[in-house]
């Protein structure tokens, strides 16, 4: 076997043969695939797809390069959820504790924010104390006892895609569904979950900016789930408009809190109590009702537990940003737009992302929004805050909110175009 024609297979639009991925995988993880090879390959196959067959077998040759977890010891049903990421995407926050006082255990290896996507280990992490780094024996005493657990994916697992996504990010080939579907089911299957829930989100603040794409996505990633073992379902969600009211790591979990006290956005507590009840639903709990938990506070007790298991101090103040900007709504009418990646990009410009993996983030920067589209808004009155410790980030920011489309207000009496729904619809195998 060797790298050359492996590549000159791909490039010239035929399937690879399940020996040469295995093989591929295997030699690029050890070192002897040279990484300019594997970005040929990985350009290969962005430009000629690959078939369902071949994304199985390249997902399972990237397993089979790590470790598998196992959490069969455990006496509850495991049930995770993945978001392919957004702006104000904190329903990690409520939901793995809600899930798990409703009877089934929530594994959540979880990721950092890079650009104008947040990432839930940065927001949880702006809890005084709260530690992302756990060893598998702690994680699975914290199951034992608490059911639920976010924290950082370790080395071991699937290193084949750590270094694949790493060469990817740096070579133009991030975009290909073959690609992004491995990279995402590799991690989840090898974390050991008995079912999986994927939020794959559609619009201008997601990795997938159209419908179509995002059902592509969502059905490819369904597939090598099912295939795996894992109980898979989908939904697809928007992302046209940021989640909820904030973006930004402190703000975020302010939100998460206040929907865990039977509160918060409507639309965070809609897509929370939709994937908690497709997360129950593929573990098997059909009786529970997540409705009730997060009513009765149940939620909130497990989240209570769940924070202070990796070192939080649920009680203690979140940290306030040094210094806030008001936006006023431009004119006086019906918001019609509020752009999810305009807001992802001016929170990421204040301090609460980072443009390399490397860099610090600012726990209390961010944005908060004092109306979604479909609310009336009035001249000058308070439309966004914006949140920083760095006040001449405010500039950087606002140029981001000012760009075409950002902020879009109607008369009014002009026809106000119907406000896209949370969930957009839902996939599942066969
Ligand atoms: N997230 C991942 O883990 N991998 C991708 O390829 C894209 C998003």
């Amino acid at each position: 076997m060797d790298a050359i024609s492996v590549i000159r297979a791909k490039r010239d639009g035929h399937a690879l043969a399940p020996a040469q991925i295995d093989w591929v995988i295997d030699a690029y993880t050890r070192g002897e695939v040279a990484e300019e090879q594997m970005s040929a390959l990985a350009m290969a196959i962005l430009l000629n797809g690959m078939s369902r067959a071949e994304i199985a077998r390249w997902t399972a040759a990237m397993i089979a390069t790590g470790e598998r977890m196992d959490f069969s010891s455990l006496p509850r049903p495991t049930t995770d959820k993945h978001s392919t990421g957004g702006v104000g995407d904190k329903i990690t926050l409520p939901l793995a504790p809600l899930v798990a006082a409703c009877g089934a255990a929530v594994p959540q290896l979880s990721g950092r924010g890079l650009g104008h996507s947040g990432g839930t280990l940065d927001k949880l992490e702006a809890i005084p104390g709260w530690r992302a780094r756990i060893g598998p024996d702690e994680m699975l005493g914290i199951l034992r006892e608490v059911g639920a657990v976010v924290c950082a994916a370790g080395e071991g697992l699937a290193p084949a895609d750590r270094k694949l996504y790493a060469l990817r990010d740096v070579t133009g080939t991030v975009e290909s569904i073959p690609l992004i579907a491995s990279s995402i089911m590799s991690k989840k299957i090898a974390e050991g979950t008995g079912a999986l829930v994927l939020d794959v989100k559609a619009g201008s603040g997601a990795f997938m900016k159209t419908l179509d794409d995002a059902r592509e996505l969502a059905e490819t990633m369904v597939g090598l789930g099912t295939d795996h073992g894992v109980r898979t379902v989908a939904l697809l969600t928007d992302m046209d408009t940021p989640l909820g009211l904030t973006a930004g790591n402190a703000l975020e979990v302010r939100e998460a809190v206040e929907v865990l006290a039977g509160g918060g956005p409507a639309d965070v507590v809609e897509l929370t109590l939709a994937l908690a009840r497709e997360m129950l639903d593929a573990a098997g709990l059909t009786d529970a009702d997540p409705a009730r938990a997060l009513a009765g506070g149940s939620a909130m007790d497990t989240w209570r537990r769940m924070i202070a298991a990796q070192g939080g101090d649920p009680d203690a103040p979140l940290p306030v940003a040094r210094e806030t900007h008001t936006v006023p709504a431009p004119a006086t009418g019906v918001l019609t737009g509020l752009d999810a990646y305009a807001v992802g990009v001016a929170a990421w410009r204040l301090g609460a992302g980072r443009a390399r993996k490397e860099d610090p983030v600012q726990a209390a920067a961010g944005v908060e929004l004092h109306a979604k589209p479909g609310d009336r808004v009035t001249a000058g009155a308070p439309l966004l805050t914006l949140h920083t410790d760095t006040p001449e980030r405010f500039g950087a920011a606002l140029a981001a909110l000012e760009a075409e489309g950002a902020l879009r207000v109607s008369p009014t009496d002009a026809r106000v175009p119907d406000v896209r729904p949370t969930v957009l619809g839902r996939i599942a195998d066969g």
